[in-house]
Protein backbone atom coordinates (compact mmCIF):
# COMPACT_ATOMS: atom_id res chain seq x y z
CA UNK A 1 0.00 0.00 0.00
CA UNK A 2 2.74 2.18 0.56
CA UNK A 3 4.74 1.63 -2.36
CA UNK A 4 2.10 3.91 -4.66
CA UNK A 5 3.73 7.05 -2.44
CA UNK A 6 6.84 5.95 -2.82
CA UNK A 7 9.50 8.58 -4.41
CA UNK A 8 6.28 10.52 -4.92
CA UNK A 9 5.69 14.47 -4.17
CA UNK A 10 2.37 14.79 -2.98
CA UNK A 11 0.37 17.86 -2.59
CA UNK A 12 -1.86 18.72 0.09
CA UNK A 13 -2.57 18.43 3.87
CA UNK A 14 0.26 16.18 5.51
CA UNK A 15 -2.40 15.20 8.27
CA UNK A 16 -5.01 13.82 5.80
CA UNK A 17 -2.34 12.44 3.29
CA UNK A 18 -0.17 10.89 6.47
CA UNK A 19 -3.22 8.93 7.23
CA UNK A 20 -3.29 6.67 4.29
CA UNK A 21 0.04 5.41 4.86
CA UNK A 22 0.78 2.32 6.76
CA UNK A 23 1.10 2.15 10.56
CA UNK A 24 5.39 1.15 10.89
CA UNK A 25 6.17 1.68 7.32
CA UNK A 26 8.64 4.31 6.64
CA UNK A 27 12.41 4.17 7.79
CA UNK A 28 12.58 7.93 9.09
CA UNK A 29 10.24 11.09 9.46
CA UNK A 30 11.47 14.25 9.37
CA UNK A 31 9.42 17.56 9.69
CA UNK A 32 10.86 21.17 9.38
CA UNK A 33 7.06 22.31 10.06
CA UNK A 34 5.79 26.39 9.95
CA UNK A 35 7.04 28.12 13.11
CA UNK A 36 4.25 29.74 13.59
CA UNK A 37 6.43 33.39 13.04
CA UNK A 38 4.31 35.12 10.09
CA UNK A 39 6.93 33.80 7.81
CA UNK A 40 5.73 35.04 3.99
CA UNK A 41 5.08 31.22 2.79
CA UNK A 42 3.47 31.24 -0.96
CA UNK A 43 -0.23 30.63 0.36
CA UNK A 44 0.09 29.00 4.14
CA UNK A 45 -0.57 31.34 6.50
CA UNK A 46 1.71 31.36 9.32
CA UNK A 47 0.17 32.83 11.93
CA UNK A 48 -2.48 30.67 14.18
CA UNK A 49 -3.73 30.89 17.48
CA UNK A 50 -1.36 29.16 20.22
CA UNK A 51 -3.23 26.78 21.83
CA UNK A 52 -4.66 25.57 17.90
CA UNK A 53 -0.80 25.69 16.56
CA UNK A 54 0.19 23.46 19.44
CA UNK A 55 -2.83 21.09 19.13
CA UNK A 56 -2.40 20.61 15.32
CA UNK A 57 1.75 20.15 15.81
CA UNK A 58 0.11 17.20 18.03
CA UNK A 59 -1.89 15.75 15.52
CA UNK A 60 0.99 15.83 12.85
CA UNK A 61 3.67 14.84 15.49
CA UNK A 62 1.59 11.37 16.71
CA UNK A 63 1.20 10.58 12.56
CA UNK A 64 4.73 10.52 12.31
CA UNK A 65 5.48 8.08 15.40
CA UNK A 66 2.66 6.06 13.89
CA UNK A 67 4.07 5.46 10.65
CA UNK A 68 7.80 4.75 11.40
CA UNK A 69 8.67 1.64 11.52
CA UNK A 70 10.09 0.26 15.10
CA UNK A 71 13.81 0.05 13.62
CA UNK A 72 13.05 4.23 12.86
CA UNK A 73 13.49 7.92 14.31
CA UNK A 74 11.60 10.97 14.23
CA UNK A 75 13.11 14.46 13.75
CA UNK A 76 11.93 17.80 14.16
CA UNK A 77 13.24 21.15 13.07
CA UNK A 78 12.32 23.98 14.93
CA UNK A 79 12.61 27.16 17.62
CA UNK A 80 13.47 25.76 21.04
CA UNK A 81 10.44 27.70 22.09
CA UNK A 82 8.17 25.06 20.21
CA UNK A 83 10.21 22.21 20.58
CA UNK A 84 9.91 22.14 24.46
CA UNK A 85 6.23 21.74 23.59
CA UNK A 86 7.17 18.90 21.10
CA UNK A 87 9.23 17.26 23.33
CA UNK A 88 6.27 16.37 25.93
CA UNK A 89 3.90 15.18 22.87
CA UNK A 90 7.10 12.78 21.98
CA UNK A 91 7.79 11.50 25.05
CA UNK A 92 4.19 9.88 25.26
CA UNK A 93 4.82 7.79 22.46
CA UNK A 94 8.46 7.31 21.31
CA UNK A 95 11.84 7.66 23.01
CA UNK A 96 13.90 10.26 23.60
CA UNK A 97 17.53 10.52 21.91
CA UNK A 98 18.93 13.77 21.28
CA UNK A 99 18.12 17.53 21.38
CA UNK A 100 20.65 18.24 18.48
CA UNK A 101 21.93 22.28 18.82
CA UNK A 102 22.13 23.39 15.01
CA UNK A 103 24.22 26.46 16.00
CA UNK A 104 22.21 28.94 13.04
CA UNK A 105 21.48 32.61 14.36
CA UNK A 106 18.21 32.94 14.03
CA UNK A 107 16.06 35.95 14.84
CA UNK A 108 15.41 37.60 18.71
CA UNK A 109 12.27 37.81 20.14
CA UNK A 110 11.86 40.44 22.56
CA UNK A 111 13.57 40.80 25.70
CA UNK A 112 15.74 38.01 25.33
CA UNK A 113 19.68 36.19 24.31
CA UNK A 114 20.84 36.49 21.47
CA UNK A 115 19.21 33.00 19.57
CA UNK A 116 21.88 31.14 18.33
CA UNK A 117 20.90 27.64 17.22
CA UNK A 118 17.68 25.94 16.26
CA UNK A 119 17.26 22.20 17.47
CA UNK A 120 16.24 19.03 16.07
CA UNK A 121 14.51 16.74 18.24
CA UNK A 122 15.80 13.51 17.81
CA UNK A 123 13.35 10.54 18.96
CA UNK A 124 13.80 6.99 18.87
CA UNK A 125 10.48 4.78 17.72
CA UNK A 126 11.99 2.24 19.84
CA UNK A 127 14.96 2.65 21.80
CA UNK A 128 16.26 -1.35 21.44
CA UNK A 129 15.49 -1.45 18.02
CA UNK A 130 16.57 2.15 16.75
CA UNK A 131 19.01 1.87 13.54
CA UNK A 132 21.98 4.36 14.19
CA UNK A 133 25.45 4.69 12.65
CA UNK A 134 28.23 6.96 14.14
CA UNK A 135 28.98 9.61 12.24
CA UNK A 136 32.00 11.55 11.53
CA UNK A 137 32.94 15.42 10.32
CA UNK A 138 36.65 17.23 9.26
CA UNK A 139 38.71 18.50 11.54
CA UNK A 140 38.11 22.10 11.97
CA UNK A 141 41.63 23.83 10.72
CA UNK A 142 42.70 27.57 11.25
CA UNK A 143 41.54 29.09 7.41
CA UNK A 144 45.01 30.89 6.75
CA UNK A 145 47.44 27.93 8.70
CA UNK A 146 45.43 24.88 8.34
CA UNK A 147 46.45 24.07 11.94
CA UNK A 148 43.52 22.52 13.66
CA UNK A 149 41.80 24.48 15.33
CA UNK A 150 41.27 22.28 18.18
CA UNK A 151 44.67 21.71 21.22
CA UNK A 152 44.94 17.69 21.48
CA UNK A 153 48.21 18.58 23.12
CA UNK A 154 49.72 15.06 23.51
CA UNK A 155 46.84 13.25 21.98
CA UNK A 156 47.84 13.65 18.69
CA UNK A 157 48.80 10.32 17.64
CA UNK A 158 45.23 9.28 18.29
CA UNK A 159 43.75 11.93 16.26
CA UNK A 160 41.14 10.26 13.50
CA UNK A 161 42.38 10.97 9.96
CA UNK A 162 38.98 12.14 8.72
CA UNK A 163 37.61 13.98 11.64
CA UNK A 164 36.09 13.80 15.06
CA UNK A 165 32.43 11.26 15.85
CA UNK A 166 29.87 14.32 15.90
CA UNK A 167 27.86 15.56 18.93
CA UNK A 168 25.24 16.66 19.20
CA UNK A 169 26.12 20.47 18.78
CA UNK A 170 26.39 20.98 15.22
CA UNK A 171 28.53 23.93 14.49
CA UNK A 172 30.16 22.91 10.82
CA UNK A 173 26.65 23.57 8.88
CA UNK A 174 25.74 26.69 8.03
CA UNK A 175 22.01 28.54 6.78
CA UNK A 176 21.84 29.01 2.86
CA UNK A 177 23.48 32.40 2.40
CA UNK A 178 23.24 33.65 -1.48
CA UNK A 179 20.72 34.38 -3.31
CA UNK A 180 21.72 31.54 -6.20
CA UNK A 181 21.49 28.79 -3.78
CA UNK A 182 17.92 29.33 -3.00
CA UNK A 183 14.67 29.01 -4.10
CA UNK A 184 12.05 31.34 -3.67
CA UNK A 185 10.94 29.85 -0.70
CA UNK A 186 11.53 31.93 3.24
CA UNK A 187 12.95 29.15 5.04
CA UNK A 188 15.34 26.26 3.07
CA UNK A 189 17.21 23.86 4.89
CA UNK A 190 20.89 23.06 3.48
CA UNK A 191 21.02 19.94 2.00
CA UNK A 192 23.86 18.73 3.94
CA UNK A 193 22.03 19.24 7.33
CA UNK A 194 19.31 16.51 6.15
CA UNK A 195 22.21 14.11 4.22
CA UNK A 196 23.72 14.03 7.83
CA UNK A 197 20.56 13.12 9.62
CA UNK A 198 19.76 10.32 6.37
CA UNK A 199 23.80 8.73 7.19
CA UNK A 200 23.19 8.33 11.01
CA UNK A 201 19.65 6.55 10.75
CA UNK A 202 19.16 5.16 7.51
CA UNK A 203 20.67 2.62 4.85
CA UNK A 204 20.35 2.65 1.16
CA UNK A 205 16.83 2.11 -0.25
CA UNK A 206 15.03 3.07 3.39
CA UNK A 207 12.27 5.62 3.14
CA UNK A 208 12.23 8.77 4.44
CA UNK A 209 9.07 10.97 4.71
CA UNK A 210 8.79 14.83 4.80
CA UNK A 211 5.70 16.11 5.45
CA UNK A 212 6.91 19.62 5.05
CA UNK A 213 8.93 19.33 2.27
CA UNK A 214 9.05 23.04 1.08
CA UNK A 215 11.87 23.36 -1.87
CA UNK A 216 12.46 19.85 -1.29
CA UNK A 217 15.82 19.62 0.70
CA UNK A 218 14.58 16.63 2.52
CA UNK A 219 13.81 14.57 -0.57
CA UNK A 220 16.85 15.62 -2.74
CA UNK A 221 19.14 14.79 0.33
CA UNK A 222 17.68 11.26 0.59
CA UNK A 223 17.61 10.51 -3.62
CA UNK A 224 21.51 11.79 -3.36
CA UNK A 225 22.14 8.87 -1.37
CA UNK A 226 20.24 6.53 -2.96
CA UNK A 227 17.39 6.26 -0.45
CA UNK A 228 13.81 6.64 -1.40
CA UNK A 229 11.31 9.08 -0.25
CA UNK A 230 7.89 10.28 0.45
CA UNK A 231 7.78 14.49 0.63
CA UNK A 232 4.24 16.19 1.48
CA UNK A 233 3.79 19.61 0.64
CA UNK A 234 0.10 21.98 1.15
CA UNK A 235 1.29 24.46 -1.81
CA UNK A 236 1.36 23.42 -5.48
CA UNK A 237 4.50 25.67 -6.03
CA UNK A 238 6.19 24.44 -3.99
CA UNK A 239 5.56 20.74 -4.90
CA UNK A 240 6.28 22.05 -8.64
CA UNK A 241 9.73 23.66 -7.76
CA UNK A 242 10.36 20.35 -5.57
CA UNK A 243 9.24 17.98 -8.63
CA UNK A 244 11.55 20.37 -10.96
CA UNK A 245 14.79 19.67 -9.10
CA UNK A 246 14.48 16.35 -8.44
CA UNK A 247 14.74 15.32 -11.84
CA UNK A 248 18.08 17.04 -11.78
CA UNK A 249 19.76 15.16 -8.73
CA UNK A 250 21.18 11.42 -9.23
CA UNK A 251 21.82 9.38 -6.44
CA UNK A 252 25.68 9.43 -7.06
CA UNK A 253 26.54 11.21 -3.60
CA UNK A 254 29.51 8.56 -3.66
CA UNK A 255 33.38 7.78 -3.01
CA UNK A 256 33.60 3.58 -4.48
CA UNK A 257 30.70 1.99 -2.90
CA UNK A 258 30.21 4.46 0.37
CA UNK A 259 27.76 6.87 0.33
CA UNK A 260 29.03 10.13 1.85
CA UNK A 261 27.71 13.97 2.37
CA UNK A 262 29.15 16.33 0.07
CA UNK A 263 29.72 20.51 0.47
CA UNK A 264 31.53 22.33 -2.41
CA UNK A 265 33.34 19.41 -3.37
CA UNK A 266 34.45 18.52 0.26
CA UNK A 267 33.07 15.27 1.97
CA UNK A 268 31.98 16.85 5.03
CA UNK A 269 29.97 13.63 6.71
CA UNK A 270 30.87 10.19 7.01
CA UNK A 271 29.97 7.29 8.70
CA UNK A 272 32.20 5.92 10.81
CA UNK A 273 31.77 2.04 9.94
CA UNK A 274 32.55 3.51 6.28
CA UNK A 275 35.77 4.41 7.30
CA UNK A 276 38.80 1.53 6.33
CA UNK A 277 36.64 1.20 2.83
CA UNK A 278 37.36 5.12 2.39
CA UNK A 279 40.62 4.68 3.47
CA UNK A 280 42.10 4.15 -0.37
CA UNK A 281 40.52 7.22 -1.74
CA UNK A 282 42.38 9.33 0.50
CA UNK A 283 46.15 10.55 1.38
CA UNK A 284 46.88 10.30 4.70
CA UNK A 285 49.85 11.54 6.15
CA UNK A 286 52.38 8.72 7.29
CA UNK A 287 52.91 10.40 10.63
CA UNK A 288 49.67 10.52 11.97
CA UNK A 289 50.66 13.81 14.06
CA UNK A 290 51.39 15.42 10.73
CA UNK A 291 47.23 15.59 10.20
CA UNK A 292 47.95 18.78 13.21
CA UNK A 293 48.52 20.78 9.92
CA UNK A 294 48.18 18.48 6.97
CA UNK A 295 44.51 17.91 5.80
CA UNK A 296 43.86 14.47 4.19
CA UNK A 297 42.74 15.01 0.70
CA UNK A 298 41.05 12.41 -1.86
CA UNK A 299 43.88 10.84 -3.89
CA UNK A 300 44.01 10.31 -7.49
CA UNK A 301 41.84 7.19 -7.58
CA UNK A 302 39.25 9.44 -5.22
CA UNK A 303 39.28 12.53 -7.80
CA UNK A 304 38.38 10.71 -10.56
CA UNK A 305 35.33 8.72 -8.35
CA UNK A 306 34.49 11.86 -7.78
CA UNK A 307 34.43 13.12 -11.12
CA UNK A 308 32.31 10.26 -12.46
CA UNK A 309 29.83 10.56 -9.73
CA UNK A 310 29.04 13.86 -11.98
CA UNK A 311 27.69 11.22 -14.25
CA UNK A 312 23.57 10.77 -14.43
CA UNK A 313 22.04 7.93 -13.43
CA UNK A 314 19.22 7.32 -16.14
CA UNK A 315 17.11 4.77 -13.26
CA UNK A 316 16.66 7.21 -10.73
CA UNK A 317 16.18 9.96 -13.34
CA UNK A 318 13.21 8.03 -15.20
CA UNK A 319 11.77 7.38 -11.56
CA UNK A 320 11.57 11.44 -10.99
CA UNK A 321 10.01 11.73 -14.08
CA UNK A 322 7.49 9.13 -13.22
CA UNK A 323 6.43 11.04 -10.41
CA UNK A 324 5.55 14.54 -11.89
C1 LIG B 1 9.49 25.56 7.16
S1 LIG B 1 8.84 25.16 5.61
C2 LIG B 1 9.73 23.69 5.14
C3 LIG B 1 10.97 24.03 4.36
C4 LIG B 1 11.73 22.80 3.92
N1 LIG B 1 12.35 22.13 5.03
C5 LIG B 1 12.80 23.17 2.89
O1 LIG B 1 13.99 23.04 3.21
O2 LIG B 1 12.43 23.59 1.80
C6 LIG B 1 7.24 24.55 5.99
C7 LIG B 1 6.42 24.10 4.80
O3 LIG B 1 5.19 23.54 5.29
C8 LIG B 1 4.19 23.72 4.30
N2 LIG B 1 2.89 23.47 4.96
C9 LIG B 1 2.17 24.28 5.79
N3 LIG B 1 1.07 23.66 6.22
C10 LIG B 1 1.07 22.42 5.69
C11 LIG B 1 0.21 21.29 5.80
N4 LIG B 1 -0.90 21.32 6.53
N5 LIG B 1 0.53 20.17 5.12
C12 LIG B 1 1.65 20.12 4.34
N6 LIG B 1 2.50 21.16 4.21
C13 LIG B 1 2.23 22.30 4.88
C14 LIG B 1 4.45 25.12 3.78
O4 LIG B 1 3.92 25.29 2.49
C15 LIG B 1 6.00 25.19 3.82
O5 LIG B 1 6.55 24.89 2.56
Amino acid sequence: MIDKYINQIIQGDCLELMKNIPDSSVDITFADPPFNLGKKYNGYRDNKEFHAYLDWCRRWIYEMVRITKPTGSIFVHNIPKWLTYYASFLNEVAYFKHWIAWDAPTAPMGKSLQPAHYGILYYAKELKETKFYEIRYPHKRCRNCNYLLKDYGGKKAGLHPFGPLVSDVWTDIHRIKHNKYRDEHPCQLPIHLLERIILMSTDENDIVLDPFVGTGTTVIAAKRLGRRFIGIDIDDKYVHITKDKLLKESSNSKIGDIWVSFYLDEIITIRDIDWEKLVPYFLIPENIKDIDFKKIKLNKQGRLVKYEKNMVLPMFNQEATNSR
